[in-house]
């Protein structure tokens, strides 16, 4: 489905307080949309929506903000039924509210693969099966934020590539049972992305990690979300930004036992490094 104007269209963007999502949100004012932003720190949301509200074309355009937490299905039901009533039904949904708390399968605790899972995956899951009722009567689009590490299994992503894998299956099956009510699915696949988030994610990378994402270079977060935005106009199933991430998925596909060969070089090199 391609989006031909952006222009008064409702926007419902769920981690549109920061990184990828702020971005989005910013450019997409500046194209004419109304944007409805939401995430957990009200102090966050804000900040955003003024920032937002500056980037606007004209006046008119609707910038509002709702405090939710994803995981959570009741407050996700009822923070979506609420903007619905006030604002009107989303045009396109943007599900990229997520985290990464990289560490060594060992180190990673149960609670926290608990909460990846219901924060990067249920979390998507949550938003769409409240959304649905509302955007099936006109059609519209939904973006589900994976990652690289949602087509390569990537040393130190356990938890999280479970979740960003997830959310490939999730979308190409919603994708074929939205064609009948006019919901196109897209995926957008950020490589490494300079956001508050990534800078967290660095936090407890391994050092092979590290290395492995150092030799993908990283992106500003303004250049994904117009990767994003070009990518939802054109209707694409896939957004992937960047020249690198685009030939891994190709890679991935076609030739995994390479990636997979430079993958251990440099995770045997930086552990000899180590030693
Ligand atoms: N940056 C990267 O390198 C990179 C690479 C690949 C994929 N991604 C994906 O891109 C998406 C955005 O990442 P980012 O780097 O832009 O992160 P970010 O700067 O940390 O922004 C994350 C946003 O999600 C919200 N959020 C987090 N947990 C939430 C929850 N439980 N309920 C509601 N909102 C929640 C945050 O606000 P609150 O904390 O206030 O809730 C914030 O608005 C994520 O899905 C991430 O996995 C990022």
């Amino acid at each position: 489905m391609k989006i031909l104007s952006f222009e008064g269209k409702n926007i419902y963007i769920f981690g549109g307080s920061s990184g990828i999502g702020l971005a989005a949100g910013l450019q997409l004012a500046g194209l004419g949309a109304n944007l409805f932003i939401h995430a957990r720190n009200k102090a966050g949301l804000q900040a955003a929506a003024t920032q937002i509200k500056q980037q606007r074309r004209v006046n008119t355009q609707r910038v509002a903000w709702m405090s939710v937490d994803i995981a959570d299905h009741l407050e996700v039901n009822k923070a979506i039924n609420t903007s619905v009533e006030t604002y009107g039904p989303p045009d396109i949904l943007i599900n990229c509210a997520g985290r990464a708390y990289p560490d060594h399968f060992e180190f990673i605790t149960h609670e926290q693969f608990e909460e990846t899972m219901k924060i990067n995956l249920f979390g998507i899951w949550n938003t769409i099966a409240a959304a649905l009722p509302h955007m099936k009567k006109k059609g519209g689009v939904i973006v589900n934020t994976s990652s690289v590490v949602g087509y390569i299994g990537v040393f130190g992503y356990t938890d999280y590539a479970a979740s960003k894998f997830g959310i490939l299956g999730l979308s190409e099956a919603l994708r074929s049972e939205f064609k009948r009510y006019n919901i196109g699915v897209s995926i957008l696949c950020p490589p490494d992305t300079r956001t508050p988030g990534f800078e967290v994610e660095n936090q407890t990378k391994p050092e092979e990690t590290k290395a492995i994402s150092e030799s993908g270079g990283i992106l500003e977060s303004e250049q994904v979300a117009r990767q994003l935005i070009k990518g939802i106009a054109r209707g694409k199933k896939m957004i992937i930004p960047g020249f690198d991430a685009k030939l891994s998925y190709y890679l991935k596909r076609w030739c995994p036992g390479l990636v997979e060969f430079v993958m251990d070089r440099t995770i045997l090199k930086t552990q000899n490094r180590m030693k």
